[in-house]
């Protein structure tokens, strides 16, 4: 037998084997129990051949623990690569669907929040108040006479005879004089409900803001100023304000404030029906009577108020065509926001 050979073939095998089931094969080939090497050694008479029977396996043992230890190295490389995670990649989802899109903020809520930072920074408290009110403060303590058509069930939703869904912001006025006395600055936002026919400026909910300011020496000047400052400030700074007389219940005089259109800037176009103006809402200066219906004398304090459409104003401020949008919750207009 020549073994010298032996060795090398076992050599040879083992540096070859690159899986497991290799290695395995050359370890039963070489230096199993029926292997050559092994029965030789069984079979052992003479201390010299022993001693050369032995070193021969102890050559092909190193081999075999070398290869050992090299297909172990192979099989972890593998592994590493084959499940190597890249956490750069964008997470998958459950069902593998494509990751869901960033909501984002209804142009009603971005509106909103404008109006409101334009009012906190000119140190006025915001509030929102109750969508369910009273009749006393929808209408009674904000001075409606009795004939107001406003009070019929056919232009305000009633809950009951003396519950309503509110049908403008002005009840906040009422509810922030009687919280605490003047000087009170302050912004009421939210729902109001009037049994409207749906056009484009007409919805049967709609938001308002709604601004009251009472103080000492309070004039018409003060409420020009205040909503000059709010128009430039949601729709940029060359819009002009101007008032026209009219009447609501709770002031004197009353006033509708127009601004300038954007569009045309005044000149006239579609938008603003060629009149170079838009219409914004009411205002004008709080009536005595309103101010003696909260136990303030009319004497000491006087204010001005102010209610305007938000969703009017972001109509505006996108050039948004009808008012449903707001309220119709299609993707494809909320998507442009
Ligand atoms: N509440 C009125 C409306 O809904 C708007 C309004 C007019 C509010 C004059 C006011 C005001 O505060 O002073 O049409």
């Amino acid at each position: 037998m020549d073994w010298e050979a032996y060795a090398r073939e076992a050599e040879a095998a083992f540096g070859a084997a690159a899986t497991l089931d290799e290695l395995e094969a050359a370890n039963v080939r070489f230096l199993g129990r029926k292997s050559e090497l092994k029965l030789a050694l069984r079979e052992v008479r003479d201390r010299e051949t022993g001693m050369r029977l032995n070193a021969v396996r102890e050559r092909v043992e190193e081999d075999a623990a070398a290869a050992a230890s090299r297909v172990d190295d192979l099989r972890l490389a593998k592994i590493l690569a084959e499940e190597q995670v890249d956490v750069t990649l964008p997470a998958r989802l459950l069902g593998d669907v494509q990751p869901r899109p960033r909501g984002h903020l209804h142009p009603t809520t971005l509106i909103r929040r404008d109006v409101e930072d334009a009012f906190i920074g000119l140190g006025y408290e915001i509030r929102d108040d109750r969508e369910v009110e009273t009749v006393e403060y929808n209408f009674d303590k904000l001075a409606f006479p009795e004939w107001h058509p406003a009070r019929s069930p056919r232009s305000t939703y009633f809950l009951d005879p003396n519950t309503v869904l509110r049908t403008e912001t002005s009840p906040s006025q009422i509810l922030a004089m009687e919280e605490r006395k003047p000087p009170i600055y302050m912004v009421s936002i939210g729902r109001a409900y009037r049994r409207d026919t749906i056009d484009a400026t007409h919805y049967p909910i709609f938001h308002q803001f709604e601004g009251l300011a009472v103080d000492r020496h309070i004039t018409l000047a003060d409420l020009k100023g205040t909503l000059l400052y709010i128009m430039r400030a949601l729709y940029g700074e060359d819009r002009r304000v101007r008032f026209r007389t009219h009447y609501f219940p709770f002031t004197e005089p009353s006033l509708e404030p127009d601004v300038s259109c954007g569009v045309c800037g005044g000149e006239g176009c579609a938008t603003c029906k060629y009149s170079g103006w838009l219409e914004m809402g009411g205002s004008g200066m709080v009536d005595p009577q309103v101010l003696m219906n909260v136990g303030l004398d009319p004497d000491e304090w006087g204010g001005f108020a102010f209610g305007l459409g938000l969703e009017r104003a972001a109509q505006l401020r996108y050039d948004i065509q009808t008012i449903r949008a707001f309220w119709e919750n299609d993707l494809r207009f909320l998507r442009q926001f």
